[in-house]
């Protein structure tokens, strides 16, 4: 249908102030794109389980379900930290991921031209950072049994680690595609040294790899990797890595683009229907003061339209409004330069909407 549905899940903490900013930035699409989108508002997280007593209602759930795409800010507080496992505002996350066959996420980080002195790593190294962390979403240790036990020595608690063939497949197929349609290099991380779920994961993407002989493979245990990231960045292109590696690796790699503020994310599966977030949480430290980083949140946005709707060229006038505002200096605490002022999470969004208006769609019949 033309009109695109999007479910919009605010959340908690910063959430709701920075998802107000994508809507923005999305009707702003509409304006000047000629698009339709149908936002409804939905609880999730934190606010969900103090309202109605689960982070994930059937309701919201459903909506997402029959959505074309769903945005969300962030889940998680303080005041839910100490809260049974079941009643935690996390849980709605990973219930939706699992609960929407949500297996890949995509974690680009790029470094924006002028941002280098907004990382608090040398310019020099971080120069040129490009590349996509492909995380496994649905399976691995966050969806492994738990226990917990009291025992006559104190407490047990496990949590297993366990990836079944299929689910290691379909993740690093997709990053061989996506390595080919970049600059068809892949790095596989794992713990094949000490872990026998990596041992299973690289033998299923030596497997793989035989369908892609253009891709360039290297193999690379996470240790390393994480040095490696912060050595050389500039050298990674596409990695692909299981759920909890892809997690931490992500928030590292965030640094490479400035702040963690600026880093989105799309979650995929099977059909169209996308989860798109940014990488960060819902910075609990910062929430509702307004100065918040939107950036994450609205190339997320970006994302969506791309990987969901198709409408490349909107998604490139967001990315391209984003690098715009950010050269001319307008920059939210996390990422402003020293002696400049600062700008607030509302002001950022206004200036990417404003300079969405600047960019002319080109015309799908072509004018003779
Ligand atoms: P966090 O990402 O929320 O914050 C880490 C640090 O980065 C904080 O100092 C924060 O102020 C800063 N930060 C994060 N986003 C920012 C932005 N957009 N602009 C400027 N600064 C930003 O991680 P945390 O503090 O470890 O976790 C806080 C809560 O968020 C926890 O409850 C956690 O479970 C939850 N969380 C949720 C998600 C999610 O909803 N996708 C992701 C990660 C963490
Ligand atoms: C993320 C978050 C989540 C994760 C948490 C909040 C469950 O850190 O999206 O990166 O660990 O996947
Ligand atoms: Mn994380």
């Amino acid at each position: 249908s033309r009109v695109k549905k999007i479910a919009v899940l605010p959340g908690d903490g910063i959430g709701p102030e920075i998802v107000d900013e994508a809507v923005k930035v999305l009707r702003q699409v509409e304006e000047v794109f000629g698009y339709s989108f149908e936002f409804e508002f939905a609880m999730a997280g934190g606010g969900a389980i103090d309202r109605v007593g689960t982070p994930l209602p059937q309701s919201t759930l459903d909506l997402c379900k029959n959505s074309d795409a769903v945005l969300l800010g962030a889940v998680g507080g303080p005041q839910w930290d100490e809260n049974p496992p079941d009643l935690r505002p996390e849980k709605a996350l990973l219930g939706l991921r699992k609960g929407l066959g949500l297996y890949s996420n995509l974690r680009p980080v790029t470094l924006f031209e002028g941002m280098e002195k907004s990382s608090t790593l040398r310019p020099e190294v971080i120069a040129g950072v490009d590349l996509v962390v492909v995380r496994e979403l649905t399976g691995g240790i966050y969806f492994g049994e738990k226990t917990r036990v009291k025992t006559e020595e104190g407490e047990v608690a496990t949590d297993l680690l366990i990836y079944h063939e299929h689910e290691i497949e379909r993740i690093v197929r997709l990053a061989f595609q996506i390595a080919r349609g970049r600059s068809k290099r892949l790095t596989s991380v794992d713990k094949a040294n000490v872990l026998e779920s990596s041992r299973l994961w690289r033998s299923v993407v030596q497997r793989v790899a035989k369908e892609f002989p253009d891709v360039e493979l290297e193999h690379m245990l996470v240790d390393n990797c994480a040095m490696q990231m912060v050595r050389r960045p500039a050298e990674f292109d596409v990695i692909v890595t299981e759920n909890m590696f892809g997690d931490i690796l992500s928030d590292e790699a965030a640094i490479l683009t400035g702040s963690i503020g600026m880093l989105p994310s799309a979650s995929l599966g099977e059909g169209s229907l996308g989860l798109y977030e940014p990488v960060h949480g819902s910075a609990p430290d910062i929430a509702g003061q307004g100065v918040a980083n939107p950036s994450a949140t609205i190339l997320s946005a970006a994302m969506m339209l791309r990987h969901t709707f198709g409408y490349e060229e909107a998604a490139q006038s967001i990315e391209n409004a984003v690098r715009t505002v950010l050269r001319r200096g307008h920059r939210t605490p996390d990422i402003a330069l020293s002696g400049q002022m600062a700008v607030s999470t509302e002001e950022f969004g206004d200036r990417v909407a404003e300079e969405l208006v600047h960019f002319e769609p080109t015309p799908s019949i072509p004018l003779e």
